[in-house]
């Protein structure tokens, strides 16, 4: 990397240098992404990307079409075929500490509506730190493997799973006619010595640790690669399958025994908390010795009965949860405490730390919280602090050495005003976060909601990053998401903005080169600009048609992400039904009956479209937009589509759980009955929504009726 000085660089330096960044961080992005490889730290890779980020803040015109800040890691490798996972693979909910494993049992509980004494038997599986691969067989042949990739999709990696000894190409015993078998391709400390001892003896990549080893083994083009790669494979769980051989998680292992598989020998069946416990402080102390790498502990419900009606929560199911091993801690110096506003006008202290090695990695910042957060660590600016990070979660500070503070150090100050608009900051009662107030006068918060709106997971407009919409909101052409659109009525002032900071540009080209090298150049930029402009209008043009779940995410509301936006998407469908959803009286009640979304996210929705401005923005916004509405779901039961309210007391199941199965069969669960209900499942004790439903001419039936339908 050039070290000269950022604000001293001529702007053919910038340029050339932009050139070899974009080279030099697309390099790196797929040595770490495709070839699980990466040849610098983290914190070098972090430096190239931050000077490109600096660069293009001084130089806006000279964004390069592919620039990395366009880019948040390389797209997965092309070289496998891809293979759709029929049964997605899920991740895990994780627990940190033991109330986590309680908290999570007490939850389940509730859910089935099982008293505190009920006994759940859970299996304990060691957490085995390799990836994860689902493993097809038909008629007992192994047909297919796959990677996880994003849990719907994987890579076809069948030739390189057929080299590992554990995985076996025909099974013994009778299994199902169609089974597919999950579970972790890892490699043992062993094979990783020996791998790397062999790697550096050819002069080769030698890998970082067993789980990048195995990953890169697998992921090799040549099988015969992998092939001479040490993998093993422990079995763990089940994707398709044509029939279930057994009834609880530790049985079917078993089976997967019996059918010629390597399963885990440590997994034991627990009755308690205390042995859940128990389990996980002896699986801890053996860590070292296991010979392969663990993270923490899986815990599972044993019945499979009970996992079907605990069903899953977005991406995670109910009756599982990974009980992780606690985070890994270094020592460091707080060089300085830096206030970001984000778009919700948080202040976010962010430590700014002496480079550290944490577990592999290189952290030079870490997340303070909040205010809260500094004044109970008490952290000062040259403070030794110890900091923690747990895999991929932002490190955080945990500590401040007392012993080690220097005699100078000041208590730190938390801002009372917005560092970037200068409004009061304040908390609100009960909150732990001091906000800005500059609401839509701050520079911060516009801008970040703008960033936000054409992200990877919402609008996705290619060409315009972070730095162009600053430079469009500081030149007054963006204010609120429906200006984007119109950019592309005025593309002449659009060139006019970048043609200004041309002025600029050529200016100190002329101090650098001389006047004759500018022209030669100047012409040639022109051409590429017109280029540019013409592509940003139809990178906008193009997003003008959207999924009504990127639409919803994309309006930023508070705790409203992807997952959320998705499960209001499907709720509602379409965005003239989403609409006249947030305008019902009940429109609050019926967001909080959508499975998945709690009550702070139904009142963060609700809030938002109480707000006169927020509706009138989205109403700009939508002159631009064809929403696309949600496709309704493809699996076919007799209550998909349905509207259904549930009234009285359900003796068979809880509320929840109740509503959780008519979600999951496609019905629509509401909470209160109109003429656009299909069915009320009446229990004992049903009032005033029981006389709704006959007032409307409602299908009522009772519990057990319903459980017949649904099968
Ligand atoms: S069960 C629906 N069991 O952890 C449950 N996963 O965060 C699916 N893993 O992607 C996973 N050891 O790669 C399960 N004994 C174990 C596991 C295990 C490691 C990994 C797996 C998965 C991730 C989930």
């Amino acid at each position: 990397m050039s070290s000269k000085p950022v604000e001293k660089l001529t702007s053919a330096e910038a340029e050339k240098e932009l050139d070899r960044l974009a080279q030099e961080i697309a390099a790196h992005d797929s040595r770490y992404y495709r070839e699980d490889a990466p040849s610098i730290s983290d914190a070098d890779y972090d430096a190239l990307r931050r000077r490109n980020a600096q660069i293009e803040t001084r130089f806006p015109l000279l964004v390069r079409p592919d620039s990395p800040s366009h880019r948040v890691g390389a797209r997965p490798a092309e070289k496998f075929g891809k293979v759709v996972h029929r049964v997605p693979m899920l991740s895990l909910d994780n627990a940190f500490d033991d109330a986590d494993v309680g908290e999570w049992l007490a939850r389940m509980r509730r859910f089935l509506g099982m008293k505190e004494d009920v006994e759940i038997i859970v299996t304990a599986e060691p957490k085995i730190d390799g990836l994860s691969a689902s493993l097809r067989y038909e008629n007992g042949v192994f047909v297919q493997g796959a990677t996880r990739g994003d849990g719907a999709e994987g890579e076809d990696i069948t030739a390189n799973l057929r080299t590992i000894a554990d995985i076996p190409l025909r099974l013994k015993g009778k299994p199902p006619k169609l089974l597919e078998v999950r579970g972790e391709v890892y490699m043992t400390h062993k094979g990783f010595e020996a791998l790397n001892k062999r790697q550096e003896k050819e002069g080769k990549q030698t890998y970082a640790n067993p789980r990048n080893s195995a990953a890169g083994s697998v992921r090799q083009l040549d099988p015969a690669i992998t092939a001479g790669r040490a993998l093993n494979f422990f079995a763990y769980t089940w994707g398709e399958i044509s029939e279930l051989p057994a009834d609880a998680q530790s049985e079917m292992l078993q089976k997967f025994e019996a059918y010629g598989f390597i399963v885990n020998p440590q997994v034991r069946r627990c009755k308690t908390l205390t042995q859940l416990l128990k389990f996980y402080e002896s699986i801890a102390a053996k860590r070292a010795k296991l010979g392969y790498d663990i993270d923490g502990v899986v815990y599972k419900v044993d019945s499979l009965r009970l996992q079907e009606r605990l069903g899953f929560v977005s991406r995670s199911p109910r009756w599982a949860i990974a009980h992780k091993f606690p985070a890994e801690q270094a020592e460091t110096v707080l060089a300085d405490i830096e206030i970001q506003v984000g778009r919700t006008g948080k202040l976010a202290p962010v430590a700014r730390l002496k480079p550290v090695t944490v577990g592999g990695v290189v952290v030079q910042n870490a997340t303070l919280h909040n205010e809260d957060q500094i004044a109970r660590l008490d952290a000062r600016i040259g403070d030794t602090v110890v900091i923690q990070r747990a895999g991929d979660v932002i490190p955080q500070v945990v500590t401040v050495l007392l012993e080690k503070r220097p005699r100078n150090a000041r208590p730190y100050k938390f801002p009372d005003r917005c560092p970037i608009c200068g409004s009061h900051a304040v908390r609100e009662e009960g909150e732990v976060d001091r906000r800005c107030t500059g609401g839509l006068v701050c520079d911060a918060q516009t801008v970040e909601r703008l960033k936000y709106f054409v992200g990877r997971d919402q609008f996705d407009i290619e060409g315009l990053g972070g730095t162009l919409i600053e430079l469009f909101h500081n030149k007054g052409l963006l204010k609120e998401p429906a200006d984007i659109f119109a950019l592309t009525e005025k593309p002449q002032k659009v060139a006019a903005v970048l043609a200004e900071h041309r002025v600029a540009l050529s200016e100190e080209r002329r101090a650098a080169e001389g006047k004759d090298a500018v022209k030669a150049k100047t012409k040639k930029k022109d051409e590429g600009e017109g280029k540019q402009v013409e592509n940003l209008m139809a990178a906008i043009t193009a997003r003008r048609t959207i999924g009504l779940d990127r639409l919803i995410n994309a309006l930023g509301i508070r705790h409203v992400g992807e997952t959320t936006a998705r499960l209001i998407a499907r709720h509602y469908r379409s965005i003239d039904a989403f609409l006249d959803g947030m305008k019902a009286a009940d429109a609050l009640e019926e967001l909080q009956h959508i499975e998945g979304i709690g009550g702070v996210v139904a009142e963060a929705i609700h809030d938002f479209f109480a707000e006169k401005h927020n509706r009138d923005a989205l109403n700009r916004l939508l002159k631009w937009l064809d929403v696309q509405a949600m496709a309704a779901p493809s699996k076919t039961s007799p209550v998909s589509g349905k509207t259904v309210v549930f009234t009285g007391t359900l003796e068979k199941m809880t509320r929840q759980e109740a509503k959780a199965r008519a979600e999951a069969l496609g019905a629509k669960v509401s909470g209160s009955v109109s003429a656009k209900t299909d069915i009320v499942v009446a229990g004992p004790g049903a009032g005033s929504k029981l006389k709704e439903a006959q007032k409307h001419n409602v299908q009522v039936m009772d519990e057990e009726a319903w459980l017949k339908l649904i099968g």
